[in-house]
Formats: structure tokens, C-alpha cells, sequence
């Protein structure tokens, strides 16, 4: 018999996910369809996007060869029915806390910091380069872990290194790096571009660096088709909706973003699905036989 959600005590919930004590080592790591844009949790869920994101992170937490917090199969018997497919059984870490960003092109928050500084997170870039361009190689621009709400902030490798000392600072930027080159070769064999990520690390009883949270997310992660760079197959949708006229929002209001038009959900959520299909090989349906469906 499994136990039910209620049997577990919760210890916290992020924008996007609802942690619950499993014992003294290990959580369940709830992911809920929640969708985050512009430090706003939105009010409208996209259905089956937390199965989607757990399904690409054990996609990628078994693929990839770095050690990371899972710690049971995704139809564990200590996961409740009622949230099979979106749950994991991982370890409780001590979780660091930097968020671990790497940039193979310049968009997004990088490209806007890269005009102002001509550099990102105190990595100096040669001037003169365009939006979207190649980063080669990949560069480390951590950011702070912000409260929700607020803005997470770049910070140099040396801020980094004044936070959780020297050594680890540097075991977080080549662990960072060197996951990010493997999944980017990865994902290219599937015709798409890993353009930045970022991961999350915990520290293990034995002082190890495991990989936590989640890997390689739409959430976490932004892919371009191979053949059109410079467009979003993420949450980047949400987004544009967001800033356009017609959502009549404006980022700066500090108002909370308005419900999201069914045919906005009706396209991210496919979005989601065929990212995890194109990134997988693997059908969703598939990982959809494990559990219950969207409310
Ligand atoms: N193995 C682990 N042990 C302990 N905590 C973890 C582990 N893996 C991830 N976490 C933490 O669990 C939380 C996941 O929740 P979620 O992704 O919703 O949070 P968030 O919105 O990104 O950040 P925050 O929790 O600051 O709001 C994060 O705070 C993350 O640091
Ligand atoms: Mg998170």
C-alpha cells in the first residue's frame, strides 16, 4: 500500500515545487504544474507540465554521469498515488546556496547584463558581440538563490568563492560546466540547442557535490531548435504573451500578471510534452501510465 500525501509532513514549498518529509534522509519532491514568469508564480496551471519536469530530470539524472539526489525509481512505493509521475523520493541535501547558471550563447538576462557591464556575472566578454551569440567555451555566471518575490542577482565567481569558500566555489563552476557540455553535445544529436541552464547543488553527509533540484528543465533551461536559434521552446512563450499588448500587464506595474488565455496553456503545455519527446526520444503517454492525470 502507499502511503497518502497526507502521511508526510511538509517542510517547504517553492514557486514550483512541495517538499515533504519522507525520514530524517530522505524528501518527496513534489512537482506541481505552477508556472513561474518574472518572479510571479501565475495563477493559471499549465496541466502535466510538474510530470514533464520530473520525467526530463530523471531523463537527465540517469543519462548524465554526475551524482545526483535521486533516490528511488519514479514509481517508488513511498510516492502517494495521487501524485505518481510529478514526485520523487530524493536525498535531503545540504543544499548550496547559488544558483549554478551556464551560458553557451547570450540572451535572455546575460545578454541585457553583458550591454550594461560588457561583461556577465564578472566574466569579462570581448566587446562587440550581437544578441544570441556563441559562447564558446560555455561561461559560469551564478546568481544568487532569491526569496520568492524578489530578483535573483549575478554574482562573480569570487563573490562565490567569499560565500561558501575557494574550493567549492571552483567544484561548482567545473561541475556546472562539465554537465552542461555533456548535455548540450546530448541534446544537439536531437536537433536542438542547449542555450543556458541552471542547476542546483546539495552537499551529501560525506561532503560529495550532488546534483539536486532539477536537471535540464524547461524550467531551469532554455532550448532553440538546432535550424532557428534565437527561439524559445520554454516557458518563453508565457513570456511573450505576458509583455504583449494584449495581456495588458506591464512586468514593472507590480501588479500580479493576469490568468492566461486557454489557447497560451493549450501551447505551452504542448511545448512541454514535445520537449520532452524531442529531447527523449521517449513518448510522454508513456511516462503518463505511471500516475493519475491532471485535475
Ligand atoms: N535534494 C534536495 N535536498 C534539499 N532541498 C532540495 C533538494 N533538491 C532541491 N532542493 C530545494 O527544493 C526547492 C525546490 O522548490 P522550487 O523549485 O519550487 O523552489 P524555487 O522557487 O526554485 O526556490 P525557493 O525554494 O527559494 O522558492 C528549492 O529550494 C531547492 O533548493
Ligand atoms: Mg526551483
Amino acid at each position: 500500500m502507499r502511503p497518502t500525501l497526507a502521511e508526510y509532513p511538509h517542510v517547504h514549498s517553492g514557486k514550483v515545487r512541495d517538499l515533504y518529509a519522507v525520514d530524517d534522509e530522505h524528501l518527496l519532491f513534489v512537482a506541481s504544474d505552477r508556472v513561474s514568469a518574472y518572479d510571479h508564480v501565475l495563477s493559471t496551471p499549465i496541466p502535466d507540465k510538474g510530470r514533464v519536469l520530473t520525467a526530463l530530470s530523471v531523463y537527465f539524472f540517469d543519462t548524465l554521469s554526475a551524482a545526483n539526489h535521486l533516490a528511488g525509481p519514479p514509481d517508488d512505493e513511498r510516492i502517494p498515488h495521487e501524485v505518481l509521475g510529478r514526485a520523487l523520493v530524493v536525498r535531503r541535501l545540504r543544499m548550496v546556496p547559488v544558483e549554478c547558471v551556464v551560458r553557451g550563447f547570450l540572451t535572455g538576462s546575460g545578454w541585457a547584463e553583458y550591454q550594461q557591464e560588457g561583461s556577465v556575472s564578472g566574466v569579462a566578454l570581448p566587446p562587440g558581440l550581437r544578441e544570441n551569440a556563441r559562447l564558446e567555451p560555455p561561461i559560469f555566471t551564478p546568481t544568487t538563490k532569491a526569496e520568492l518575490g524578489e530578483h535573483d542577482e549575478s554574482i562573480s565567481l569570487e563573490k562565490v568563492a567569499e560565500q561558501v569558500g575557494t574550493d567549492l566555489a571552483h567544484r561548482l563552476r567545473d561541475a556546472a560546466l562539465g554537465i552542461f557540455r555533456s548535455a548540450a553535445r546530448h541534446v544537439a544529436d536531437r536537433g536542438l540547442t542547449l542555450v543556458d541552464t541552471k542547476f542546483e547543488f546539495g552537499l551529501d553527509p560525506q561532503g560529495q557535490l550532488v546534483l539536486a533540484d532539477e536537471a535540464l528543465t524547461p524550467d531551469s533551461s532554455r532550448y532553440w531548435p538546432a535550424e532557428s536559434p534565437g527561439t524559445s521552446l520554454d516557458k518563453q512563450f508565457v513570456r511573450n504573451w505576458l509583455t504583449s499588448p494584449e495581456s495588458g500587464w506591464s512586468k514593472s506595474g507590480g501588479t500580479a500578471p493576469p490568468a492566461l488565455p486557454d489557447d497560451v496553456v493549450a501551447a505551452t503545455r504542448a511545448r512541454y510534452v514535445q520537449l520532452y519527446e524531442q529531447v527523449t526520444g521517449l513518448s510522454f503517454a508513456a511516462w503518463l501510465s505511471l500516475g493519475p492525470a491532471s485535475p
